[in-house]
């Protein structure tokens, strides 16, 4: 697609993710049907933007962005401008940087605000012309922006259930009921296309026996949670998971809490992971939603990540979940750009998995506590084929 993002000049926010930028900005082309259109987004600082502030509207200081359709005084060019040159939008990075700090979002977000504005513009609109243009133009840019947010996709994502509450239920009274290996079964009859135990050191779920008998048992995909610890090490390598996720561990928290540490644990990950790229198992590293643990999981060599969702399910404000999904949209754009595969999951449940299942770069969903908490009331089968309907485009809002 034709779409250029040039740097004007040295530009050192380091929240600026051009990959991602560009994904979006190309996803929003092809909104507007415009993907075989040329346009060229311009990034730079805030006395380069003064500069052209100054020369074509006589306005003094920087400005957050600026656009100049190619055609607009075609007529009077000495050449012909090829017809699917729509023109430039010019952005200082510095004063998006600035506007996104002060609304509280990230840069990312402000950046494709701007874009979405200049793109506006580009295509005729201009809210300076009157209030009802103002007004339309608002309009249009919010819908883009929403959509942007939960771009259908054509595949569904992977549902993989996650049975450790199964053996919780179990360990309550310390007998045999209920069995994780028979619910993973029902399951996988029902359609998930994956189970997920997390095999803990402190064993106060899913023990040793559970996972045996899932490895010789699950049809689909077994994926093993585990920290990065010698001894569940030498399990996985025994036991021979389709895939492992490392997990950050600790004794006292009632589920994961918060995402691995990439970036200070390093070399730990990356022995982990040599360790299991010799024995052929793909690894997953459970990580917030952000762009330094993105690039240092490509960095150790692991083949997915999986981002989590908790901050963005546990959000109790619209403005809080807005932002924390777009973290979360923003994050998987970027880690597919870095050629990671991406996951999801924690916290996500009936009513906020769709807007995440939308996102395309998404392979896989890794849902626990939502489905078998359903469960209890409805059954297992039908609370995950209810999980697996919320999963199926097209989407709310399309
Ligand atoms: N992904 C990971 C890495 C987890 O640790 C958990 C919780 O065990 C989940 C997904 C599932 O979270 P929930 O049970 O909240 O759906």
């Amino acid at each position: 697609m034709p779409l250029h993002i040039i740097l004007q000049s040295d530009i050192t926010a380091s929240a600026l993710s051009i990959a991602s930028l560009k994904k979006r900005a190309e996803r929003l082309l092809r909104l507007l049907s415009l993907e075989h259109s040329d346009l060229s987004i311009v990034l730079m600082n805030d006395a380069e933007m003064s500069a052209f502030n100054s020369r074509y509207r006589n306005r003094k200081g920087p400005t957050n962005v600026l656009s100049f359709p190619a055609r607009d005084d075609a007529e009077a060019l000495p050449f012909a401008i090829p017809g699917n040159e729509l023109g430039d939008i010019l952005i200082s990075v510095e004063t998006a940087d600035r506007e996104a700090t002060l609304a509280g979002k990230s840069l990312n977000e402000r950046l494709i605000e701007l874009i979405v504005h200049g793109l506006l513009h580009l295509l005729g609109h201009d809210h300076e012309r009157s209030e009802e243009e103002a007004s339309a133009m608002w309009d249009q840019e919010q819908k883009l922006l929403d959509k942007l947010n939960q771009f259908g996709r054509n595949t569904m994502a992977h549902l993989a259930i996650n049975v450790d509450h199964v053996a919780t239920i179990r360990e309550a009274r310390g007998t045999s009921e209920p069995d994780p290996v028979l619910a993973a079964g029902i399951c996988e009859l029902a359609g998930a296309s994956g189970i997920v135990v997390h095999l803990r050191e402190d064993r106060r779920h899913i023990k040793d026996r559970d996972l045996r008998l899932l490895r010789q048992t699950v049809k689909t995909k077994l994926n093993l949670e585990m920290a990065a610890a010698r001894e569940v090490i030498a399990i996985a390598l025994e036991t021979g998971p389709d895939m492992i996720t490392l997990v950050p561990e600790k004794r006292q928290e009632l589920t994961t809490e918060g995402g691995l540490d990439v970036v200070r644990n390093h070399k730990k990950i990356e022995k982990a992971i040599e360790k299991m790229r010799r024995a052929g198992i793909p690894v997953s590293l459970f990580i917030d939603p952000e762009e330094k643990q993105i690039k240092a999981a490509r960095e150790v060599g692991a083949t997915f990540v999986e981002l989590h969702t908790g901050r963005y399910c546990d959000s109790v404000t619209d403005e809080a979940r807005d932002h924390e999904f777009n973290l979360i949209a923003e994050s998987a754009a970027t880690a597919a750009a870095e050629g990671l595969r991406v996951n999801a999951g924690h916290g996500l449940d009936y009513r906020n998995t769709p807007r995440v299942a939308a996102l395309e770069t998404i392979e896989e969903l890794s849902i626990g506590h939502a489905v078998i908490s359903r469960a209890v009331f409805v059954g297992l089968d039908q609370a995950v084929r209810e999980m697996l309907a919320l999963l199926r485009p097209p989407f709310p809002g399309h």
